[in-house]
């Protein structure tokens, strides 16, 4: 490993999903301290507990998102990377959809990286290295009749990237 992340603090939502620990690991590994945000707290990220530990943070609540933020901050304080990687795919055509389920893709795949960047900004803005990354998904720009809610919670993921960006 490179190093290249030395110093750095980085925040991964979904940080208990595939991709999200993957992404936790590799930064721990390049030197970086990783907050690996997910529905429950507990454990470190990797054998090294310096390197990084899971935190409770619920996407979709507000209150949730801004407290792990400000203890990122008051424990750390700074935060150079954020990686929306929380999301959830829901198999149905939009005559399956229920308004219940659009609710809640939307809830945690948009709201939740809208909530996360907002909130995650003011730190961000001081680090002359700051990073966003967001999961968007082939089917945010591919339509797939039977992810008709996931293909439209990924197209609203990109647009809200390009804006930000
Ligand atoms: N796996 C793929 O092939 C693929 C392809 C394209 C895009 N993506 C996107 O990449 C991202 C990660 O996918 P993955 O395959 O690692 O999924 P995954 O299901 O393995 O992990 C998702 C994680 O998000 C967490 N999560 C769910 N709701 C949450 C909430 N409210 N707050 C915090 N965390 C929450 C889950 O607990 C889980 O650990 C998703 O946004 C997904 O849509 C995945």
């Amino acid at each position: 490993m490179t190093g290249t992340l030395e110093g750095r603090v980085a925040l991964v939502t979904g940080g208990r999903g595939g991709t999200g620990r993957a992404v936790s690991q590799r930064f721990a590994d390049e030197g970086a301290h990783v907050y690996a945000a997910d529905l429950s707290d507990g454990g470190t990220v990797g054998e090294d507990p310096a390197a990084g530990e899971f935190l409770r943070f619920d996407v979709t609540s507000e209150d949730e998102v801004i407290a792990g933020i400000a203890a990122i901050e008051s424990t750390r304080g700074r935060l150079d990377i954020v990686v929306n990687a929380a999301g959830v795919e829901m198999e149905t055509t939009i005559e399956e959809t229920t308004l219940e389920d659009w609710n809640r893709i939307f809830a945690i795949n948009v709201t939740g990286t809208f909530l996360t960047c907002k909130h995650a900004l003011p730190l961000l803005r001081q680090s002359a290295h700051a990073s966003i990354v967001n999961f968007g998904s082939y089917d945010g720009f591919i339509a797939d009749p039977k992810l008709a809610a996931y293909c439209a919670t990924k197209g609203a993921v990109h647009a809200l990237t390009r804006a930000m960006a």
